[in-house]
């Protein structure tokens, strides 16, 4: 199923692609597709080039560590993303390795790389849903998380399945219209509150 962006200003045909379906098919991911996704989030700027993130995958043929995944997951999660053919938590290291200092700029580029691992799978056909709705301390059990590294966030990778296999509140949701904030609201110039001149009020 497709859900693309009605967009007020012209964006890549990827950009317009990209959404976030709770609904997957259960063709599995191979192998070399998910070299391709991860080499895409490993080209991912980040400060001083520290590159502080790290990902546990779980595919559905390693049943252990995609239950484990699963099991860090909020029941609402759990209830959609049991569907999927891969999970993973994104995970940060807090520090920079060369001196100690906390990198305060680790979550940001860790979701950078995590964009860029979105955008490459969005071009082969493939979708991303991201959840907050985990439990990092659940996941630092289950996967003995090393001293200074933090779960950030959990995603599915899948193919695009039926809506009609969701339960109906999360089907009503899958078939929503996407919504966003107008860009005159969060882009701004001359002081803080006031709309860039190049927006369109
Ligand atoms: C960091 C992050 C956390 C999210 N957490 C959840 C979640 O726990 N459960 C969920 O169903 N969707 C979650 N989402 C998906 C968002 O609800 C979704 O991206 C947003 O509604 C915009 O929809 P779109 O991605 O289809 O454009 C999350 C997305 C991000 C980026």
């Amino acid at each position: 199923m497709k859900n693309q962006a009605q967009t007020e200003y012209p964006v890549q045909e990827l950009i317009r692609e990209r959404w976030s379906p709770r609904a997957w098919s259960e063709q599995a991911v191979s192998p070399e597709i998910l070299r391709s996704l991860f080499e895409a989030a490993r080209w991912a700027p980040s400060s001083n080039n520290e590159q502080p993130w790290a990902f546990v995958v779980g595919t559905k043929e390693d049943s252990e560590t995609f239950g484990k995944i699963l099991g860090t997951l909020v029941e609402f999660n759990q209830n959609w993303a049991k569907h999927a053919p891969v999970l993973v938590i994104a995970v940060s290291e807090l520090a920079f390795a060369r001196n100690g200092n906390l990198n305060r700029n680790a979550f940001y580029d860790t979701g950078a790389a995590v964009s860029q691992l979105t955008t490459e799978a969005t071009a082969r056909g493939l979708f991303v849903h991201q959840m907050a709705g985990f439990d990092p301390r659940k996941a630092i059990e289950a996967f003995q998380i090393a001293n200074g590294w933090e779960p950030i966030a959990a995603f599915t990778i899948g193919y695009p399945g039926d809506p009609q296999s969701l339960p109906q509140p999360l089907r009503d949701r899958e078939l929503a219209p996407r919504k966003r904030k107008p860009i005159a609201e969060f882009v701004m110039s001359g002081s803080w509150g006031h709309s860039a001149g190049f927006v369109k009020k």
